[in-house]
């Protein structure tokens, strides 16, 4: 394939190393990889450990009501495990909720936002109605301060009032938002949350990397799960620990949806080994020590360095990647880096209403980081 097509087949989700290694002409291992934003410290030990020691399981079907990686799921949240499915990844889950969310009159997405919402809600035919979110006034009204927590949120009405634009009397709206979001890192309150739970008929929080904030400064509504049975929760343990390969994610909804779920799917989505090294991840309680440590210092070691290229901007998000606003093209940007420091970052094209000018890099380990801050400073000093 012509470098001109290899450009042009470019992949919709961060990742994808074969992609990227046919453009650096390198083997895909040998891409430092900032495109997708999974956790540079693991995976685990003890998940490793799990799935060596649980090998002989692969010789037998998995229990299919998963009752020790449900009872796992419920002691590290403190909830029933009758609220708990686990499935191949939350992107298995996602199906599953487009195929409840079609039967509403609309379902209000955040735009830009995680493109394989469209992907489950289009499998299904739903309806939906987006809601923009400004991101140019984001950066733009973004102080001089790192620190998400200091900086203004924007509210949620818009989505209330997409919703009721979108609803005509007596019909009904699904909301289906991400939080901490990607690709922005912003992060609303559950309160502000809590409060569209009563303006829609079912509400999903996709919190696939709310685990990167501390237990302090986390604002999962999954204690509140009771209190609206139309509310389900998306979880992945994807970033966090490392394993996008294993595919392993979990819901947390009333259990009649997932009872609904089960009985569309099929018996064994998770396989014994995925399981395994679940049970063991959430019992590490250092590696996720370890993890918070990092993140703290490397982010915003990555975000000065970023903040320092004057035709940079990054966002202060509060998750393990950081938004940027650029001046030169991304596109140029992206080969350059990977052509000449076999660097990935995710461009943001498939982002509806980001483009050229947007890109995201994960926090990877400080060496890793100032390789990048380097590769950059190159660019833009040449450009
Ligand atoms: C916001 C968001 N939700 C869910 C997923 C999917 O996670 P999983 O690997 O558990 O399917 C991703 C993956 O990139 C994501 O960015």
């Amino acid at each position: 394939m012509s470098n001109r097509q290899v450009i042009q087949n470019r992949p919709t989700h961060g990742g994808n190393l074969v992609w990227a290694a046919e453009l650096a002409d390198c083997p895909p291992s040998c891409i430092l990889d900032f495109s997708a934003s999974i956790n540079p410290l693991g995976p685990p030990d003890t998940a490793i450990a799990a799935i060596q020691a649980h090998l002989d399981a692969i010789k037998a079907y998995p229990n299919p009501a998963y009752q020790h990686l449900r009872d796992a799921l419920a002691e590290f949240h403190d909830i029933d495990s009758d609220w708990i499915l686990p499935g191949n990844g939350a992107a298995e889950l996602l199906t599953w909720i487009g195929q409840d969310l079609s039967k509403l009159d609309a379902t209000v997405l955040m735009r830009p936002g995680f493109g394989d919402y469209l992907r489950a809600l289009n499998a299904f035919g739903a309806r939906v109605a987006t809601c923009s979110l400004d991101v140019e006034t984001l950066f733009d009204q973004q102080g001089d301060n790192s620190d998400l927590h200091v900086q203004p949120i924007p509210s949620l009405d818009s989505v209330l009032s997409t919703a009721e634009s979108c609803a005509q009397p007596s019909s009904q709206a699904g909301l289906l938002i991400n939080n901490p979001h990607n690709p922005t890192g912003l992060l609303w309150t559950a309160e502000a949350i809590a409060t569209c739970c009563k303006s829609f008929s079912q509400v999903v929080v996709d919190e696939a990397f709310m685990d990167f904030l501390p237990p302090e400064t986390q604002q999962s509504l999954i204690s509140r799960i009771a209190d609206f049975p139309h509310l389900v929760i998306l979880r992945s343990l994807t970033k966090f620990y490392s394993l996008p390969g294993l595919r392993i994610g979990y819901a947390i909804a009333h259990p009649d949806t997932l009872r609904r779920w089960q009985r569309w799917r099929d018996p064994w989505p998770v396989n014994a080994l995925a399981e395994a090294a679940a049970i063991a991840v959430l019992r590490d309680r250092p590696f996720q020590h370890q993890t918070l440590d990092w993140l703290q210092k490397a982010r915003s070691q990555l975000f000065q360095g970023l903040a320092a290229l004057p035709q940079l901007r990054p966002y202060a998000g509060s998750a393990n990647f950081l938004l940027v606003r650029s001046h030169v093209s991304v596109l140029k940007l992206q080969e350059y880096l990977l052509k000449k420091h076999r660097i990935l970052i995710r461009d943001c094209l498939s982002f509806d209403g980001l483009g050229d000018r947007y890109f995201r890099a994960a926090v990877r380990t400080e060496a890793e980081n100032l390789a990048l801050i380097e590769g950059l400073t190159e660019y833009l000093s040449l450009s």
